[in-house]
């Protein structure tokens, strides 16, 4: 059985209209008028125990909204969930035991307190049983290097700092299913990766499924190899991330650094210029022509060297979104 299974599901958030200023509060008491936003629209997907899959999508797309409602925090407007054989929704105890979520734009520790007692708040919460605990947050510990600040209060600690925290308090009773919404936004790049690298190890040594979403690229190449992709609220694509560029792009990336200057005249019978810098030219070259056009540039142009490279995943990414619809260019 799948750790993850949706089916057909979806949001609509009802909210009111309102009126700018005074008379527009008042004019509220009377009659408000209420407004839909359908933010999930028919959402299927299905993820083995142990995956590790990249959620992405840009702002509003309906990401926070879906590892909300599998977390049992929202309620849908329609459509079948199942997390480890519970409907989160259904808020079981059971089920609250067996998964953690953590937004990197919210603090779920106690801001006045040392993470170690949000950690022990924790272990009461989740009843976790004394000896497994402290194994547990001495791995923890150990693993992000943060033994030294476990007395600090948590408003004190640096944003990298708190996250590490963070992660560990959602860690502590062992959840099978992990949602981690944004785990390293604001955090410097040695922060971020040191996140990463734990994700990565945690993952691939307690076999936990996890679902991320972030908007850093470097992420998702690191983490995750299967991918899915929502668009104002619908999934357009689920599969190898390694894939997307084959589905979406339709020419690679040459580079070109020249002996002496070309016009952009000629360059452009080869391909669409993207770049010039001095001797160096990036060109966008089909990918049905690629072989002919390389070999056509090194027999007519001074050539000193060549190379091809798929388009970077941020392009592919924007060139999906953009487009909306998902389908192939
Ligand atoms: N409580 C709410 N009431 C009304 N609309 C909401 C509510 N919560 C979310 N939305 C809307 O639903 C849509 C999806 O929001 P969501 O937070 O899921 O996006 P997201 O994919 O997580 O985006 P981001 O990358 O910016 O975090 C947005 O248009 C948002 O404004
Ligand atoms: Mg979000």
């Amino acid at each position: 059985m799948a750790a993850i299974e949706v089916k057909g599901l979806n949001k609509t958030f009802d909210y009111f209209k309102k009126e700018p200023g005074l008379k527009g509060s008042l004019k509220s008491l009377f009659w408000r008028e209420t407004l839909y936003h359908h933010a999930v629209k028919d959402v299927s997907f299905s993820i083995e125990e142990g995956e590790l899959v990249g959620f992405l999508g840009p702002n509003g797309a309906g990401k926070t909204t879906t590892l909300k409602i599998l977390s049992g925090i929202l309620y849908p407007t329609s459509g079948e969930v199942s997390v480890l054989g519970h409907v989160p929704w259904k808020r079981e105890a059971v089920y609250q035991r067996a998964f953690s979520i953590v937004m990197g734009q919210k603090n779920q520790l106690w801001w006045d307190l040392p993470a170690r007692e949000s950690f022990e708040l924790n272990r009461d919460i989740y009843a976790i049983d004394r000896g497994a605990y402290h194994r547990m947050l001495d791995e923890l510990v150990e693993i992000m290097g943060i033994g030294h600040l476990l007395d600090v209060q948590v408003r004190k600690l640096s944003m990298g700092e708190r996250m590490k925290c963070e992660l560990i308090a959602a860690l502590l009773h062992q959840p099978r299913v992990l949602f981690l919404d944004e785990p390293t936004i604001g955090l410097d790049v040695i922060s971020q990766e040191h996140i990463r690298t734990f994700i990565e190890e945690y993952n691939r040594t307690k076999k936990t499924t996890v679902v991320l979403t972030s908007h850093y690229m470097r992420d998702v190449e690191r983490l995750c190899r299967r991918v899915l992709v929502i668009n104002d609220g619908r999934i357009i694509y689920d599969g190898a991330l390694s894939e997307l560029a084959d589905r979406y792009v339709d020419h690679k990336i040459v580079t070109l650094r020249l002996a002496r200057r070309v016009p952009d005249e000629t360059l452009a019978r080869y391909g669409s210029v993207s770049e010039r810098n001095g001797l160096t030219v990036t060109l966008k070259v089909p990918k049905k022509d690629l072989a002919q056009t390389a070999q056509a540039l090194l027999s007519a142009l001074p050539v000193d060297d060549l190379s091809i490279e798929e388009v970077a995943i941020e392009s592919v990414i924007a060139t999906m979104f953009a487009e909306g619809t998902g389908r192939p260019s």
